[in-house]
């Protein structure tokens, strides 16, 4: 696995892949990289001739009281995994190299609308630092495909919706959300659970299951959201939001859609758990 900090040898390795012909799938990650991003490696290799992987903590989607410094950073960990899973390339640049004038100075992309619904009311400006660097990490890697895990939907939707609006030449593969044996999706944010939260955690997809039938039959939608926010607090997390919308524009759903998906978000002690489900009507 070639591993590069700077552009000129990222642009200099994709010139010479393009050159002889071959495709280019892409994983954009933050790192301390799980099942769920080993997932999204292998289906880029599904896809494409070459994959390329990047890790980079972006400062831009972290909220003023997010504490980035606590992000864990596991980089030869993940550069093992990375090599197991046949990536070709790792891009691995510093912030100064994403973001030489700085990230609060720079231009950005913001995909308005569903940036500022669920995750993003509780985040602000989170969707835009996603977005940007995302924008930026498609212009200096130029994939022909890029992988994105489905856990989390609203972000996945938010990119699409930027690729056709800015016509970028990038096929978004969405990855279907890798659970642990508990049903709990896998996340980075699951290493700040205690022993006692994980025990619990599952709770939320549990129940979530629980809303995913009920709606088949009752499309009291505000009601049976209400209730099953209650049911996740009685389990002991604290609901943020718990939504059912249309799959594609996430507004909230009526009961005509055919295509619907929950999201919900709730807190697990200090973690921030998010899932959801898409379900057919
Ligand atoms: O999902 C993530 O890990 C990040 O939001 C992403 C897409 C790598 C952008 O920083």
């Amino acid at each position: 696995m070639k591993v590069v900090t700077d552009i000129q040898p990222l642009r200099d390795q994709i010139k010479a892949w393009r050159m002889q012909g071959l495709s280019i799938a892409f994983v954009p990650t933050m790192g301390n990289l799980h099942d769920g991003h080993l997932a999204l490696v292998k289906a880029a290799h599904q896809h494409a001739d070459k994959v390329v992987v990047s890790i980079f903590i972006n400062p831009m989607q972290f909220g003023l009281s997010e504490d980035i410094d606590n992000y864990p950073k596991t980089h030869e960990q993940d550069k093992a995994k990375l090599v197991n899973e046949n990536t070709d390339l790792l891009f691995l640049p510093s912030s100064e190299v994403i973001y030489p004038k700085g990230y609060t100075e720079t231009t950005f992309v913001e995909v308005p609308h569903i940036s500022n619904l669920y995750c993003g009311k509780s985040r602000p400006g989170h969707f835009r630092g996603v977005a940007t660097v995302v924008c930026k990490l498609f212009n200096l890697v130029q994939p022909d495909v890029a992988c994105f895990g489905s856990k989390d939907y609203q972000q996945l939707q938010i990119i699409q919706t930027m690729v056709d609006d800015l016509s970028m030449p990038v096929k978004i593969v969405p990855v279907e959300i890798i659970r642990e044996k508990s049903g709990l999706a896998m996340s980075s944010r699951n290493g700040y659970l205690t022993p006692e939260e994980r025990q619990i955690a599952p709770q939320l997809y549990k129940n979530l299951q629980w809303l995913a039938e009920q709606i088949k039959t009752n499309k009291e939608y505000s009601a049976l959201c209400q209730q099953t926010a209650e049911r996740i607090n009685q389990a002991g997390l604290t609901t943020d939001y718990i939504s059912i919308c249309h799959a594609y524009t996430l507004a909230e759903a009526t009961p005509e859609d055919k295509k619907v998906v929950i999201l919900a978000s709730a807190f697990c002690g200090k973690a921030r758990l998010i899932d959801n489900i898409p379900v057919d009507l």
